[in-house]
């Protein structure tokens, strides 16, 4: 008798157990059935990936009418008798509005631009010179400007491309440019993709002060599409380098000093529909393109304007909290203040950019 209801215990026990997993497993699916195994491994990164070591943040202190000297002081820098030469020197794609945001922002205290573009995309597709192309765009600082043509070979068809060879490529081309750019030890030197803004404010600090770190991460305000779509201030790739034989041009982590606030990174921040599907199917992530659907114009329309992810992604985070904080769209944001100058002065030309703006158009 007590044997048998063992046995009834036991199997209820185990029936149990199965019933459960089987729930889990379908709740799994009815979550994920319009995404892929991609958002699965992402969900449960807190459990698989750490986090990059955490960045000591130096304060950043401004106020528009602050002197200079006194700001100098704020950061335990000091005023420089002399300002330092800054050359600020970037690999271009087709991000031609940012471009002309970020120029305008820094002509003031900029020595050379320094732009390296190629007619072959980091994923072997050719392209059109769109710098070279839009140049005359660009007169206001033509006498600034330093241009790189780096021509691409497309590979043979069955050859593999490596989206990030041909990247690290374009990065030690660049770093040849930046040599022959005139650049001497001790200017400074501005490490950044296009998109990566640093405000004109924080590239006086670092030009006018001495005591500086040799190199210094920026840490930038995140937006997606417009500056409409404010995501985080975890931006941290671009630097600034205190130039000496040994700096290079790479986006990695180089040091764990990191200067708070230091200006925008605006992705996929483009005024046309057919500008984000170049991007997509050209740059080093172009696997995440995994449906076709993914390049029709209206569907892009309807992510842009409601800050939705242009892959149905899920944001990377390390911890479950953070995570399911940022999961769905990017909230709307109607704040145009601290922003680029020339975008404020110019709203009318940039206001794609802008609350209110999301509606993009074909061409
Ligand atoms: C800004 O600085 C100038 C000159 O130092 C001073 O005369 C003026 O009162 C300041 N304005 C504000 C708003 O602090
Ligand atoms: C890029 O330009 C070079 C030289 O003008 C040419 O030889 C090469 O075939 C071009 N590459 C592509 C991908 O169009």
């Amino acid at each position: 008798m007590d044997a048998r209801r063992n046995v009834t215990k036991r199997g209820f026990i185990r029936y149990t157990f199965l019933l459960l997993l089987i729930l889990v497993t379908l709740s799994f699916i009815a979550i994920f059935n319009h995404t892929q195994f991609q958002n699965i491994t992402s969900f449960l990164r807190p459990l698989w990936d750490t986090p990059p070591p955490p960045f000591q943040y130096i304060p950043h202190y401004y106020a528009e009418n602050a002197s200079i000297n006194n700001l100098c002081n704020l950061h335990g820098w000091t005023l420089s008798s002399e300002p330092r030469n800054v050359f600020d020197a970037i690999l271009f794609s087709n991000e031609l509005d940012l471009l002309e945001l970020r120029w305008r922002e820094l002509y003031p205290y900029v020595t050379k631009f320094i732009i390296l573009e190629s007619n072959m995309t980091f994923t072997g597709i050719p392209k059109p010179l769109t710098f070279a192309l839009n140049r005359h765009r660009f007169a206001f600082a033509e006498e600034k400007i330093i241009y790189g043509f780096l021509p691409g070979e497309v590979p043979p068809s069955d050859v593999h491309i490596d989206p990030f060879l041909i990247e690290s490529h374009h990065r030690s081309i660049m770093n040849e440019l930046i040599r022959r750019s005139g650049i001497s030890d001790g200017d400074l030197l501005i490490v950044s993709d296009t998109d990566e803004i640093p405000s004109s404010h924080t590239v006086n600090l670092l030009r006018l002060c001495d005591g500086l770190p040799s190199v210094l991460h920026l840490e930038m305000r995140n937006y997606l599409y417009s500056f409409e779509f404010p995501v985080d201030y975890n931006s941290w790739r671009a630097t600034a380098h205190i130039y000496s034989r040994w700096s290079r041009y790479r986006h990695s982590r180089q040091t764990d000093l990191i200067l708070s606030d230091a200006g925008w990174h605006c992705s996929f921040c483009f005024r046309h529909l057919s500008d984000f599907v170049t991007k997509m199917t050209g740059y080093s992530h172009a696997d995440r393109v995994k449906r076709k659907e993914y390049l029709d114009y209206s569907r892009i329309q309807r992510k842009i304007c409601g800050g939705d992810d242009l892959y149905d992604m899920l944001p990377e985070e390390f911890s479950f909290k953070k995570l399911i904080g940022k999961m769905g769209s990017v909230p709307r944001s109607s704040s145009a203040v601290h922003l680029p100058g020339y975008l404020i002065e110019n709203a009318e030309k940039f206001k794609f950019l802008l609350p209110g703006g999301c509606q993009r158009s074909p061409e």
